[in-house]
């Protein structure tokens, strides 16, 4: 444990995070981590020592915690818990050796490439007394939670059907790991598990659970001429209870990125499904009473960015000793990589 910050009481000792890898989703987690009530930023670790120290001066690490391997960021008793922000593929290896090495650990999405590999990492966590969270941030979000609370409530009567799309134009890069199917490419293990996952917690939701998985998933899809990994992809899916949702995502075009859920009394648009914001302040869900034309405005405040919350869930569940954080459980978890690699599946699509 390290010196708390002015903003963390004593009764709330500080988590101390260590990230592994200096990518993309590094920074943004790296920028947002100041917003945390119960967590700082105190080490990264990468492949090499250059960039671990390029990472640190822009995010305010004391360069002795800029580690050139995985093995000295998991020696560095300054972290009690590692974010792992490599490709999907490298997620097996970094977890299993930084729980073993009795650090708590927040993965990224998708959090392996295989059952099997979660069935380690899974195995890893228990054996270790440590908690494993996948990154799914939204699930953080004040946001998320009303959501959930409008399906249970009845807001919108009973729940129907679940819309869901993530899909973005990206340039192809026969190198880039969105593209490469040995660094896990493709939109569906990219993209397409944040609809799906949305689907299976609104229609555990309506069954007064934390999520729920469908009966039957049906798929299809396009794969790149070159590389071979989903370049557009659907699916429709049926939950029991009669609830159906219908998911998309791609790389290749931008879309619409909202969720929308429709129920037996009206229906609700969530302008900013994912992401949410990465800054404090408001967000907008739209709720169509019956069928009014006009939407009531439900805004849900924010004191953090999405990142900061999924970090302070984390260390919450560490403080109380949980092995398991309820924003994303392990068979919560199980779930959604078992339905994203179904999906591929049926694209004739597979990793491993
Ligand atoms: N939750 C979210 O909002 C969100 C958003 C984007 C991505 N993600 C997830 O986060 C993970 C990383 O995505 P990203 O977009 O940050 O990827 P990225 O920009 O390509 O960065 C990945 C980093 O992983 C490290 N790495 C280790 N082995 C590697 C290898 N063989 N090839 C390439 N890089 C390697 C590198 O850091 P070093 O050189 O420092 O080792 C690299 O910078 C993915 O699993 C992705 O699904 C989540």
């Amino acid at each position: 444990m390290i010196t708390p910050q002015p903003s963390v009481t004593s009764e709330s000792p500080c988590l101390g995070w260590g990230i592994l890898s200096t990518g993309r989703i590094a920074g943004v987690f790296a920028r947002d981590l100041p917003g945390s009530h119960l967590g700082q930023l105190v080490a990264v670790g990468s492949r090499s020592a250059e960039s671990a120290e390029r990472f640190a001066g822009e995010h305010g690490i004391d360069p002795e915690h800029a580690h050139g391997s995985i093995e000295a960021l998991l020696s560095d008793d300054a972290v009690d818990a590692v974010y792992v922000a490599s490709p999907h593929p490298m997620h097996c290896a970094g977890v299993v050796a930084a729980l073993r090495a009795g650090k708590h650990v927040l993965c990224e999405k998708p959090i392996a490439m295989s059952l099997a590999e979660l069935e380690a990492m899974q195995t890893a966590a228990r054996e270790n007394s440590r908690t494993l969270m996948e990154a799914w941030m939204y699930r953080c979000h004040p946001q998320t939670k009303r959501l959930v609370e409008l399906v249970r409530d009845g807001s919108i009567g009973e729940l129907r059907h679940i819309q869901g799309t993530f899909s973005f134009a990206a340039t192809y890069d026969p190198a880039g790991r969105l593209w490469n199917k040995a660094l896990g490419g493709g939109g569906i293990l990219d993209v397409g598990g944040y609809p799906l996952s949305y689907a299976r917690l609104l229609a555990g939701a309506a069954q007064g659970r934390g999520f729920a998985d469908p009966v039957t998933l049906a798929g299809v899809g396009v794969l790149h001429p070159e590389s071979g990994v989903d370049t557009q992809a659907s699916a429709v899916l049926q939950f029991a209870g009669g609830v159906t949702a219908a998911i998309t995502c791609g790389t290749l075009a931008h879309q619409e990125n909202v969720v929308r859920i429709y129920g037996t009394k009206g229906w609700v648009l969530v302008p900013s499904p994912y992401i949410v914001r990465r800054d404090a302040g408001p967000t907008e869900l739209h709720l169509y009473r019956g069928d009014h034309a006009t939407p009531e405005i439900i805004t849900v405040s924010a004191d953090r960015g999405t990142y900061a919350y999924e970090a302070d869930a984390f260390a919450a569940a560490v403080q109380s000793g949980a092995a398991e954080v309820p924003e994303c459980t392990r068979a919560d978890s199980h779930g959604n990589l078992g339905g994203q690699l179904e999906w591929c599946r049926q694209l004739g699509l597979n990793y491993v």
